[in-house]
């Protein structure tokens, strides 16, 4: 049987990150009340997963479970080629447990200027999966390529924004209004797969 939402149901969002839940709300163009887990107490899992698709699909199968609705995850991050993908599925580890994304974008630079690569693209990856409490679940992934710069700019995203130029604009992540961001970013373009498959 095809897996579809239907307009109105209740979703979970399995995510701590407020501006992480501020996009989800935003992408899901109001078709969903969105409840946060945060919100109904439920715990974060540990990610233990190798992939971005795996541990978005651990942590929807997780609120699901807990909550007995149907939970959507993102798991997401920044890869830079010339660490070979770091940080990867640990751009949140990165920043310590105070979540210190100043000192995670140094270490980004520190790292890039050990490798004594010029190389400064990077993208950055999103994992959607949604799942239903009685086992069934779906997976899609978006990228948005494009270059770090250092210093970062702009202070109106989240996370390593700053730093990141999507690829044929100019501003940051950072400095971009949220509307333009939305439109292009990774978690669109997973949004855009998400909606071809379920709605
Ligand atoms: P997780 O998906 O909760 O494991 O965390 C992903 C981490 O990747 C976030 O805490 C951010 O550091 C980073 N990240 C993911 N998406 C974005 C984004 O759109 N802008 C900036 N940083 C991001």
């Amino acid at each position: 049987m095809p897996l579809i939402l239907q307009p109105g149901t209740t979703l979970i969002a399995a995510t701590h990150n407020p501006g992480k839940a501020r996009e989800l709300v935003a992408l899901l163009d109001g078709r969903f009340e969105i409840i946060a887990a945060g919100a109904l107490g439920l715990p974060e899992p540990d990610e233990t997963e190798t992939t971005f698709t795996g541990n978005a699909l651990l942590k929807a199968r997780h609120a699901a479970l807990l909550s007995g609705r149907i939970a959507i995850a993102d798991d997401s991050g920044l890869s830079v080629a010339a660490l070979d993908g770091s940080p990867g599925i640990f751009s949140a580890r990165w920043a310590g447990p105070t979540k210190d994304f100043a000192a995670a974008m140094a270490k980004v630079e520190e790292r890039l200027i050990e490798t004594g690569s010029d190389d400064r693209s990077a993208w950055f990856t999103s994992a959607l999966a949604v799942a239903w409490p009685d086992g069934p679940a779906v997976v899609v992934e978006g990228r948005v390529d494009g270059q770090l710069v250092f210093p970062g700019r702009g202070d109106r995203g989240f996370g390593y924004d700053p730093i990141f130029v999507p690829d044929g604009y100019s501003q940051t992540f950072g400095e971009m209004d949220p509307a333009r961001k939305d439109a292009l970013s990774h978690r669109a373009r997973a949004f855009d797969k998400l909606k071809a498959a379920l709605f």
